[in-house]
């Protein structure tokens, strides 16, 4: 097959920023994907059903004239989250899903939750709601070496909530372990997951071998083979619990760069021929509609978009930099070719 149309996929789990860096990187989502469940670690993070309507509206202003997109805002939850404001935004359509960040965990996460026991009241809420919830699995205990901290999350945090709260919608976000597809495999109808592309095609040796690459290192941190090849099984197996989310993170080069570098991977001006061409590796293209574009929605509840995409089989150049509004950004696929590329 050479030419693949599908219905026009999402995103469901996305960094934009503010500011200059949002409004340079919006354009790129936009392009495609029709809506996108957009992070809320912003700093300060968007803690309130008001503060998403607002970041929702600075991002609309930010889509080029003529394309239609919609972002998706979720809440991030802090131990004092108020469940009545949750529910309030839930209803009203202003958040799509809350996001649980562990404290410490990644890029912002400092105000996250402390003990999950903190927000019990918060998550039984979104469960008699129905209100989503994404979820960032890794402990951050110092003693926890970072390449277990998600599957140490799964048996601490995650398999326990799911056995207390087996009703709420949960999104175990860009999963990167064998342990944590065979987790969702076996897990009830309301546990879904989401896989990057970075995370199906570079195992920690990318990052590592030949000298230290701070544009492959994002978190959760890329594992061992093994766990690149489970993940591709997950993604390409035909599973409707598994979808796209690219978890794009921009970071401008100077900011990754350094001594103490940014953790995110910038894949969002390729996405879409990133992961084709894994399905296409793995003889699965037949299946990337659903991957990109049912499964998501189905998860959420929400309708299927309207329209098409086609990508083509035919070479593609990713640049060396991109504009990332006050400083260039290092996209995923730097100076490759992809054998792939977006039609219309
Ligand atoms: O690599 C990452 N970057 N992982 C995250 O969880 C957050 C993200 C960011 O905001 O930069
Ligand atoms: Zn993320």
């Amino acid at each position: 097959m050479n030419r693949l149309t599908i219905r026009r996929p999402d995103d469901w789990h996305l960094h934009f920023r503010d500011g200059a860096t949002m409004r340079a990187v919006v354009p790129y989502t936009a392009h495609q994907f029709a809506r996108a469940i957009v992070m809320p670690n912003l700093s300060p993070p968007v803690t309130t059903s008001a503060l998403a309507a607002a970041y929702r509206d600075r991002i609309l202003d930010a889509v080029p004239e003529g394309v239609d997109f919609t972002p998706l805002m979720t809440a991030y939850l802090t131990d004092m989250t108020d469940p009545a404001d949750l529910a309030a935004g839930f209803a009203d359509g202003v958040l799509t899903a809350a996001k649980l960040y562990p404290a410490g965990a990644t890029t912002n996460s400092d105000h996250g939750v402390t003990d999950i026991a903190n927000i019990a009241a918060v998550l039984e809420r979104m469960a008699e709601v129905g209100m989503p919830l994404c979820v960032h699995g890794e402990v951050t205990h110092a003693d926890i070496d970072i390449f277990d901290r998600e599957a140490v999350f799964i048996d601490r945090v995650l398999a326990p909530l799911v056995d207390r709260l087996p009703e709420l919608k949960v999104i175990f976000e860009h999963i990167t372990t064998r342990q944590a597809a065979e987790f969702v495999d076996a897990a009830g109808p309301n546990v879904a997951a989401t896989i990057t592309p970075q995370h199906l095609h570079i195992n920690r040796n990318a990052m590592l071998v030949g000298g230290i690459r701070p544009h492959m290192y994002c978190l959760p941190v890329a594992k061992r083979e093994e766990h690149r090849l489970a993940l591709r099984k997950a993604a390409t197996g035909g599973s409707a619990k598994y979808f796209l989310g690219t978890d794009s993170a921009p970071h401008h080069r100077h900011t990754k760069e350094t001594d103490c570098g940014c953790a995110g991977i910038f894949n969002a001006p390729y996405a879409l021929e990133s992961y084709i061409t894994v399905f296409d590796e793995e003889g699965a293209l037949d299946r990337f509609e659903a991957f990109a574009a049912e499964n998501g929605p189905a998860f959420y509840g929400l309708p299927l978009n309207e329209g098409t995409v086609t990508l083509e089989k035919a070479p593609v150049s990713v640049p060396a930099e991109v504009s990332g509004g006050e400083a260039v950004i290092v996209p995923f696929h730097a100076s490759e070719t992809l054998s792939w590329r977006l039609v219309s």
